[in-house]
């Protein structure tokens, strides 16, 4: 497996930044990964997204191959094409994307058969055919097929699922072969069962991957239990290699991610909250519904580059939003990717200069003051 390289050019405590070097650019971490499931990052232009800072997008093997399809979007000259994004693109494997979305799934020590949630239509997943549509996408990163159990779940079925994601983890490596420029990561799983987590993180050094995710996290339970089960992965891990948390979170969630050594994360929340209303800024999370903001002329954030934050005045965002206009979910989420962005680049800014705790000592105060 060609290795993609990862520059550590800084750490304070567990935190670290630096870059990953792909052959489509660089990302830097920590990193925020906007979700882009259908090929699309929602409401946004592919130059939107870029001047927030982001430097790579996720796309879903579930929702591409069911459409438009991946030989399709191959035959249209690949995903960074067909979406005009040159960067790197990250596509998730698509099994936990079935277990949320799809009905009658089936999940058999193979793969996993499901009906279509668009039109009912049956399909199949193996690890192989998931690692075959991530490379007719053409992503940068390759993620293993894995089965994420939602919590609270016994032992047993925890146990099942981390040892057939390991299995997956083989035959997706196996599958994937030697592709230059490009990474495969595996996926942790184990649930909130410390000794699980700490054999599957091992299993897969074992098999021996690009990159490490922890999966199975962010799914029913409470902060204190994601942040210990990470404690009990990451020393785990190759210091050399990325750590990415996956479908996390907050940004109170990430920077206590970061502080126990996480590199990357995605989650659609600042798109999805933009979509409802719902402004991310250095002063807490915002409701632009509310009543208060119908005469409020000044801007979410002056003192953001992002245009969205510091050129509309909080009444047409309030306006736009009440209308259920458009534009509203675009300069929501525009505003919200971007404050994502800038909240990442003062981690790496901070991990530098060793004064992280600080920093996010700081965003906290921010978030408890609220906007005035
Ligand atoms: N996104 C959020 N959590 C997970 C997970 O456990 N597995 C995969 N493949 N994607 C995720």
């Amino acid at each position: 497996m060609s290795k993609i390289p990862f520059n550590i050019s800084a750490a304070d405590g567990a935190a670290r930044t630096g870059e990953i070097v792909f052959p489509r650019g660089e990302i830097r971490t920590p990193a925020f990964m906007p979700v882009g499931t259908a090929a699309t990052v929602k409401a946004l232009t592919v130059d939107q997204v870029r001047q927030t800072g982001a430097d790579v997008v996720l796309g879903n093997v579930y929702h591409l191959m069911l459409r438009p399809g991946a030989e399709r979007v191959a035959a249209l000259g690949g995903l960074h094409h067909f979406m005009r994004w040159q960067r790197p693109i990250l596509t998730d494997s698509g099994g936990f994307q079935v277990m949320s979305l799809a009905a009658l799934r089936k999940l058999d020590n193979d793969g996993v058969t499901f009906q279509s949630h668009i039109d009912g239509s049956t399909h199949r997943l193996t690890p192989e055919r998931s690692v075959e549509i991530q490379r007719l996408l053409g992503a940068d990163v390759t993620m293993q097929l894995d089965e994420c159990v939602r919590l609270p779940a016994s032992r047993d079925e925890v146990e099942r699922a981390m040892r057939l994601s390991l299995d997956w983890a083989e035959r997706s490596k196996a599958a994937f072969g030697d592709q230059e420029g490009r990474a495969l990561f595996g996926i942790v799983q184990g649930g909130d069962v410390a000794d699980l987590r700490r054999g599957s993180a091992r299993g897969l050094v074992d098999i021996g991957f690009d990159g490490y995710a922890v999966g199975g996290l962010a799914v029913g339970e409470p902060q204190d239990v994601m942040l210990a089960m990470l404690e009990e992965t990451v020393p785990e891990l190759p210091a050399d290699r990325p750590r990415y948390l996956m479908g996390v979170g907050t940004p109170d969630d990430i920077l206590k991610s970061v502080s126990r050594g996480i590199d990357m994360f995605d989650c659609v929340m600042p798109t999805r909250a933009g979509r409802h209303g719902q402004a991310f800024t250095r002063f807490g999370k915002i409701n632009l519904k509310n009543a208060r903001f119908a005469d409020d002329p000044r801007p979410l954030d002056e003192e953001s580059d992002c245009p969205a934050a510091r050129d509309y005045s909080r009444a047409y965002l309030h306006h736009l939003v009440k209308c259920g206009e458009i534009l509203g979910m675009t300069l929501l989420s525009w505003n919200n990717i971007s404050y994502y962005q800038r909240l990442m680049g003062g981690a790496r800014a901070a991990i530098a200069e060793r004064r992280f705790a600080a920093y996010a000592a700081a965003c906290v105060e921010g978030w408890a003051k609220g906007l005035d």
